[in-house]
């Protein structure tokens, strides 16, 4: 959450740092603002709202001119959305924009306002800003010594670029928990909380890590340990190109997304794939390791726990081993019965949601294995996980999550597969059987994507309910969840999911000509028990829309509306029924005019509790 860049170089800094937030404005956009070096003073510009907003702003008020500087986009914490609450935050000498919670900022304030300072806003952040100043002032003339003891101080997350007005030209740069990464040019170098920020200007960067500190001149960028020792790096490069961070002629990020299924599919599954069986070596899993676990957790939220139940069913269908699926604030809480022999699979699109990395570590406490199934190439999830299968979905961009949850589910597939062969569950004909439909799902996708239209004429007839289910059996039950979110977090039409055979058990009560019913249905052995549900919620009035397979011939009476997917191998269904649910979600909101890209009070990437 939040979105932080900064810049020294030779351009036009006020460019390149808007040109970095509108990469980043997904991670929050309440507000936004910039701080930029006018030779020798800081000039800061900042707006509630959307980056938009600070462009006008600044278009009426003047643009700070100059060739270094900061800025942040903001997903608010503490104080409400405004322009007083907007990063850059000052303190004295020093600006700085942040992303993170600071725990005990209340502490800190309390000791900065006994030494007799003022805040003028809410946040948290202040605290940070009045607090280097504050041992800047002690010893001035050394911005790093101030940054180490402020460090010692702060408790929580924090990604944080900082500018003194003593030291023009130069960002300083340090995180603890919240992604940073430093962009290195000819010329020029860069801040940034994702490499997105960066790429139309370089593909090179370096990973900051916990506690270390990046300082910035145009010249060069040098990171230091918090004894104040230099550090050698790895460079790093982005293997995204910027059009990957680009609508390419789509009106929107999500629906590019959704059309880059079939690639990302590809591209996940191919290099897991030998001699057309599922081979996971390269990942560190053998069928070996695999043997050694008699239980599975998996540990996500939103839409990767989502993929997660999908998992579940699968690995215990295939493999015939128990998984529990759980929500990753809740897992880190509850005392899990978690230990040695377990293996606890962590799946997340960004690598750096707060709670699903806390859970990791949790696992990783209580002596069981981890396995990160992450999208962020070198997140922090990625890199102290055990085991790490990457997925090669490239950027997301839109906040609802579309390609992401797709390649999550395709290597739980694949990881079924391999562990039912390992343990004896699944002979070796049939693992390659379900690897080779495995392969044929991204043209199965592409072929849905051709015939998308009737999604447009289902959400049309969405957008006036107030609220909605979504109904379905076993794995189209886990979708419907899925489909569930995609259409609240969009639309902004309440909606629930239901077991479809729970619905007699209450909800049923909801039912009027009023609430609309989405059923999914493409499980053979389930068909008949959902068609009952179906029947059952149609004779309360409900209308009903009907996600199913192509040969099924339901009777007239079943189904208003009903979108057909090709048939295929019920196991892999969600891959192909998942896409005209996040196609009705998307188009719900185009018609209603939604924000679709960027949800109301979302962010991507939760990196705060
Ligand atoms: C919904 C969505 C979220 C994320 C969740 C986890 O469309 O995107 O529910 O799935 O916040 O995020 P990651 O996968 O980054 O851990």
């Amino acid at each position: 959450m939040c979105g932080i860049v900064g810049y020294a170089g030779y351009r036009d800094c006020t460019e390149v740092l808007m040109e970095g937030l509108s990469r980043l404005e997904y991670r929050g956009y309440d507000s936004a603002g910039i701080a930029v070096f006018e030779d020798d003073t800081i000039r800061v510009a900042k707006s509630k709202g959307r980056l938009a907003d600070l462009t006008e702003k600044m278009q009426e008020e003047g643009r700070p001119e100059g060739h270094a500087g900061i800025g942040h986009t903001r997903w608010a914490t503490h104080g409400e959305p405004s322009d007083r609450n907007s990063h850059p935050h000052g303190g004295g000498c020093v600006t700085i924009v942040h992303n993170g919670i600071i725990e005990n900022y209340k502490k800190l304030k309390e000791f900065l306002l006994s030494k007799g300072r003022a805040f003028e806003s809410d946040t948290d952040t202040e605290v940070v800003a009045q607090l280097l100043d504050y041992y800047y002032l002690n010893s001035p003339g050394n911005p790093v010594d101030a940054i180490i003891r402020t460090m010692k101080e702060l408790e929580g997350s924090y990604a944080l670029g900082v500018v003194f007005a003593d030291f023009p030209d130069m960002v300083f740069a340090l995180r603890k928990e919240s992604p940073l990464i430093v962009g290195v040019g000819e010329g020029e170098n860069f801040i940034a909380s994702d490499v997105t920020a960066i790429l139309r200007y370089t593909k090179n960067y370096y990973l900051l890590e916990q506690g270390e500190i990046a300082v910035l001149t145009a010249k060069k960028a040098t990171i230091y340990d918090t004894h104040y020792q230099k550090i050698q790096k790895e460079l790093k490069t982005a293997d995204w190109d910027i059009s990957a961070a680009e609508k390419c002629g789509y009106a929107h990020f999500m629906l590019k997304e959704i059309h880059e299924q079939p690639t990302a599919v590809k591209t996940t599954i191919t290099p897991r794939i030998t001699d057309g069986m599922p081979d996971l070596t390269e990942c560190g899993i053998t069928p070996e390791t695999l043997l050694k676990f008699r239980q599975i957790h998996i540990v996500a939220c939103g839409t990767a726990m989502h993929a997660g139940i999908v998992g579940r069913y699968v690995i215990e269908k295939l493999a015939h081993v128990p998984v529990n699926v759980d929500i990753a604030s809740e897992f880190r809480y509850r005392e899990p019965l978690v230990g040695e022999g377990d293996l606890v699979i962590i799946i997340s699109q960004s690598g750096e949601t707060a709670d699903s990395l806390a859970a990791m570590r949790l696992a990783k406490e209580l002596g069981a294995k981890t396995l990160a199934i992450v999208n962020a190439k070198g997140s922090s999830i990625a890199r102290e996980a055990d085991m790490l299968i990457y997925t090669h979905a490239g950027p997301e961009i839109a906040v609802a999550s579309t390609k992401a949850y797709m390649v999550q589910i395709a290597v739980m597939y694949l990881f079924a597969f391999e562990l039912a062969l390992a343990n004896g569950s699944i002979s070796e004909a049939e693992c390659r059987r379900l690897t080779a439909l495995l392969q044929e799902v991204p043209e199965q996708i592409e072929h849905i994507l051709a015939h998308k239209e009737m999604t447009q004429l289902i959400a049309s007839e969405l957008i006036t309910a107030d609220s909605l289910l979504y109904i379905g059996r076993g794995l189209d039950y886990a979708l419907s969840m899925e489909g569930s979110l995609k259409l609240k977090e969009l639309s902004y039409i309440h909606s629930e999911s239901y077991a479809a055979g729970e619905l007699k058990h209450g909800t049923i009560s909801l039912i009027t000509e009023n609430m609309p019913v989405i059923a999914v249905a493409t499980q053979t052995k389930l068909l008949e028990k959902t068609i009952s549900n179906i029947k059952e919620v149609k004779a309360r009035g409900a209308k009903v829309i009907v996600v199913c397979k192509e040969s099924y011939g339901l009777e007239q009476d079943v189904a208003d509306l009903r979108f057909s997917v090709p048939d295929f191998e019920d196991i892999l269904m969600p891959m192909l029924a998942v896409v005209p649910l996040q196609l009705i979600a998307y188009y719900t909101a185009v018609h209603k005019g939604t924000d679709v890209d960027k949800p109301r009070n979302l962010a991507k990437s939760v990196t705060v509790e």
